[in-house]
């Protein structure tokens, strides 16, 4: 597998920029040397950690609140920042005549549940669009269920019309690791072959993300060695601490127009750190959060239902207050 470059995630520029002809490439304009790729890539990279200087106007400024809006991530922000900066820099380059150099988009996603892959994909999706890169902009979120079929040759065309309904936009394959379950004989195997394929027909016409928890798709990439080339770049979702999934209720209770109070503060807390530590099933980050909160939401109103019977309005305070005692476990 390919070595990483740096901690940005986008791995051997260099050897992305000499890939044959044949694999996957999104041509910004046409394809040009490798040295002319390496150097572009390596400028982008430098713009974007050392000099953090933001645009404060235009198409970044505006993508950029959505993402900002995600708690953490700075590793996931600072590489969106850079496929952002790459793409700008290189319309300047072909406006202004230079070479501008062929890259491949395809990515991998790694991730406990919960830690923002879908999310993020589906605002890297927007991104392409608005940078011209994709015509659609929209995500198509596919399991091994929905590519593989059950006799041969239904894969393939399970695969492709899922494909096809991704392009313009992102096709994003989760737990993509569990399509190398069954080995040689499994139609997993049938459906890689069918997304590579559809990497070469439909070359620039989609984005496609790979997307599990970190061990397995690292499991997953060695078993199939011609697959790490194709997907150069590759982020990591770290699992939330605490103190990140309470600011991540917080912001989903605000979005939807409550608050927490203090004492619910803690209660959340005190559950985060239990499921974190004691649960028999793997602790599902943020969505855990978003599931505490939509409960002790239904809570809030059965207990004000209760105190206000006769139909009187509870009043705006206590229609927002989430109380300790609405926090439960889920
Ligand atoms: N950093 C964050 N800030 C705010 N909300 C977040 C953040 N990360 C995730 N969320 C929210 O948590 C929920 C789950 O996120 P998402 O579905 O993107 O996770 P995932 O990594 O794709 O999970 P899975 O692997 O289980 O599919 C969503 O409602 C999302 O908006
Ligand atoms: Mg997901």
């Amino acid at each position: 597998m390919n070595a990483r470059a740096g901690s940005s995630g986008i791995r051997e520029p260099a050897a992305a920029a000499l890939r044959p002809s044949r694999q996957i490439n999104i041509v910004l304009r046409k394809a040009d040397s490798a040295a002319d790729a390496a150097q572009g890539l390596a400028d982008s990279a430098a713009a974007a950690s050392g000099v953090k200087a933001m645009p404060q106007t235009g198409p970044w400024s505006d993508w950029h609140k959505e993402l900002d809006k995600m708690v953490g991530l700075e590793n996931v922000k600072d590489l969106v920042y850079e496929i952002y900066a790459l793409l700008q820099i290189s319309q300047f380059r072909s406006e202004a005549g230079l070479h501008a150099h062929a890259h491949v988009y395809h990515m991998i996603f790694k991730g406990n549940p919960g830690t923002g892959k879908t999310t993020v994909a589906r605002l890297l999706a927007k991104l392409f669009q608005n940078m011209g890169l994709l015509t659609k902009g929209h995500l198509v979120e596919v399991e091994r269920a929905d590519l593989v079929g059950e006799y041969i040759g239904h894969t393939a065309q399970k695969t492709r019309e899922l494909v096809k309904k991704a392009l313009g936009g992102v096709l994003f394959v989760d737990e993509a690791y569990s399509l190398a379950r069954g080995g040689e004989k499994d139609f997993g195997k049938e459906a890689i072959d069918t997304l590579v394929k559809a990497m070469e027909d439909y070359k620039n016409q989609f984005v496609l993300i790979l997307a599990g928890y970190t061990m397995e798709i690292d499991a997953f990439l060695l078993t199939n060695p011609g697959l790490p080339s194709r997907f150069p770049i590759a982020m990591e979702f770290p699992d939330y601490t605490a103190d990140q999934l309470i600011q991540i209720a917080e912001g989903m209770a605000k979005d939807r127009d409550y608050s927490l109070l203090p004492q619910s503060l803690f209660k959340l807390r005190d559950l985060i750190l239990q499921e974190k530590t004691e649960s028999i099933y793997p602790f599902s980050n943020a969505r855990y959060v978003r599931n505490v909160i939509e409960r002790a939401i239904r809570n809030q109103a059965v207990r004000l239902l209760a105190v206000y019977p006769t139909g009187a309005s509870p009043g705006r305070q206590e229609l927002m207050a989430l109380r300790a005692e609405d926090i439960k476990s889920i």
